[in-house]
Formats: structure tokens, C-alpha cells, sequence
């Protein structure tokens, strides 16, 4: 018997990265999880995005948990799409209990030069696509008197870096829609909170992009030659956290010890919050 025997949990951007792990830590609790992922590359983001086989094998690991796993390709930003998984999702399992809306893209730029299609992309995914979401799982929250949300933000919302206006802006805004929709959702028994990663394992960071937009005097950039600024973005001597460790704080916001925390961000960043005001 999990802490979520009976619940339906949605994750967005659950394809792959952080976004698997907390479906199969949803699924070792007893869980059915629906999974939304767009599966596909888009021209303004320059690092690859999950394909349909990374959407079917998280849909596998889930199942192999014993619960029931639905893998369905939406992409959050689009509204019309964003409606009908969610539909889709209800029409299944009956109710939706809780919403990890997870998806993102990573786009930078300065306000000098960042492209306008990233910044479309950038805002339309993380926090459009977030919008869209909760728009969705509201109603059936609160139908249902019973709700947990938890919304994936970044370091970069709560704090500022150079040169990463649209993620920036797009993450900041992401704390504003939680902290405004947990007021919203306060009298139907919904919480809504979010995560605030530091830099995690995933492919969002492992790719060459990234590598070359951090170290642009170098021809072919490794792991290696960026490590020292990814170590230096935190506190705590560590380069990178583990997607497992972003889960565990998912976990406490969506389990049964928590039924008074909302509008809050937990950060787990190795200490980056250390050098916030708040
Ligand atoms: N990796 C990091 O260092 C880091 C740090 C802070 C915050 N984050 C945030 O964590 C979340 C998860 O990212 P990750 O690190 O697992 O990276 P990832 O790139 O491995 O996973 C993101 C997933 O979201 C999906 N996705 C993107 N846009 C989508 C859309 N419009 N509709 C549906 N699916 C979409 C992608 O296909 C991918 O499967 C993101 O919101 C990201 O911004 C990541």
C-alpha cells in the first residue's frame, strides 16, 4: 500500500528527465499516472526535446509498478491540445488527484539580443503551458474537493543570471501563477506550490548548446570545461543535483503530511537560496 493508492497522477513533460522519475516515484505509491509529453523538436529550441520511444518507456517503467500508465503526446502550450489530454486523462481514470506540471524548455538570450521565436517558445511552454494545465485540472480539483499541484519552477525563478531573459522571465512568472492560483484554490481543499531546481542531471543540461553557449572560446566544448560555472552557480561544492532529489520534494508536497502548504516554493538547489533575499 502506497500514500497514493487510488490517485491519479498527471506529470507533464513526463517523457523523460525529472519528469520520469517523479512519475515512477508517483507509481511506487500506488498511483495510475497519466503522462503528457510533446515529443517532438522545436525550431527555436537548439537541444534535442524527448521522442515518442522516451514517452512509451517511462509509460513502461510505470506499469511495471503494477498501477495503469497513460502516455499521451500533447504539447502544453497549445491550448486546444492541453484541454483534450486532459479530458482524455478524465475520461479514463475518473478524477485527477494531483498535477506535476513539469514541462519546460531551456532558452536563453540577453535582452540585447534574445530571439523572439525563444522567447515565444520559452514563455509559451513554461508558463503558458502551465496556465493551461492547471486551467485543466482545476475544475475536476475542486469538483472533487481534494487537489495537489506542484509546479515546476527553476533557480532562475528566484533569482537572475546573465544572458537568460525568456527563462528568466518565464520561470519568475511561474512563481507568480502558483502563489496567485493556490489563493484561488485555497477554499476546495487544492494546494498549489512549486519546486525550484538548481542545475539537475538531465538532457536539458547535458547537451552541446548549452556547452557552447557557457564556454563560446572553445571550439568543442566537453562536461569537463563547463563543470567549474555549473559547480559555481551553487552553494554546496556540487555541479549537478539528481532528478531523484528534486522527486523527493515533489513527494512531501503531494503527500498525505501536507495539506497546509500552499503557495510556497522549496528550493533544492545546493544552496542557491542561501544568497536569495527570501
Ligand atoms: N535540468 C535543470 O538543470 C533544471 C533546472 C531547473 C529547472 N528545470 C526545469 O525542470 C523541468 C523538467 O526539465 P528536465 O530537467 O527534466 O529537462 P528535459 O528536457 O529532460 O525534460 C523536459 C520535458 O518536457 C517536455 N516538454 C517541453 N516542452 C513541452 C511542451 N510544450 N509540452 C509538453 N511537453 C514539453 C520535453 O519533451 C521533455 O520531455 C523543466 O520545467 C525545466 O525548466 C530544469
Amino acid at each position: 500500500m502506497g500514500f497514493l493508492d487510488g490517485q491519479v497522477v498527471i506529470v507533464t513533460g513526463g517523457a523523460r528527465g525529472q519528469g520520469r522519475s517523479h512519475a515512477v516515484a508517483a507509481a511506487r505509491e500506488g498511483a495510475d499516472v497519466v503522462l503528457l509529453d510533446r515529443c517532438a523538436d522545436v525550431a527555436s529550441i537548439k537541444y534535442p526535446q524527448a521522442v515518442e520511444s522516451d514517452l512509451r518507456e517511462t509509460e513502461s517503467l510505470v506499469r511495471d509498478c503494477g498501477v495503469r500508465a497513460l502516455g499521451i503526446i500533447c504539447d502544453v502550450a497549445d491550448r486546444e491540445q492541453a484541454a483534450r489530454a486532459f479530458d482524455q486523462a478524465h475520461d479514463r481514470f475518473g478524477r485527477i488527484d494531483v498535477l506535476i506540471a513539469n514541462a519546460g524548455v531551456y532558452g536563453g538570450g540577453s535582452i540585447q539580443d534574445a530571439d523572439h521565436d525563444v522567447w515565444d517558445e520559452v514563455i509559451g511552454s513554461n508558463l503558458t503551458g502551465v496556465f493551461h494545465s492547471l486551467r485543466a485540472a482545476s475544475p475536476r480539483m475542486i469538483e472533487q474537493g481534494y487537489g495537489r499541484i506542484v509546479v515546476t519552477v527553476s533557480n532562475q525563478g528566484r533569482t537572475a543570471v546573465p544572458g537568460s531573459v525568456p527563462y528568466v522571465s518565464s520561470k519568475w512568472g511561474a512563481v507568480g501563477l502558483v502563489k496567485a492560483a493556490a489563493h484561488d484554490l485555497a477554499p476546495f481543499g487544492v494546494t498549489v506550490n512549486g519546486v525550484a531546481p538548481g542545475n539537475t542531471s538531465t538532457k536539458m543540461v547535458h547537451n552541446e548548446t548549452l556547452y557552447r553557449a557557457m564556454r563560446p572560446d572553445l571550439a568543442n566544448p566537453s562536461w569537463d570545461d563547463v563543470e567549474p560555472a555549473m559547480r559555481a552557480h551553487h552553494v554546496q561544492p556540487i555541479a549537478l543535483l539528481e532528478p531523484s532529489e528534486i522527486t523527493a520534494a515533489v513527494m512531501f508536497l503531494i503527500g498525505p503530511g501536507t495539506p497546509h502548504i500552499t503557495g510556497s516554493i522549496i528550493d533544492v538547489n545546493a544552496g542557491t537560496a542561501a544568497r536569495t533575499t527570501a
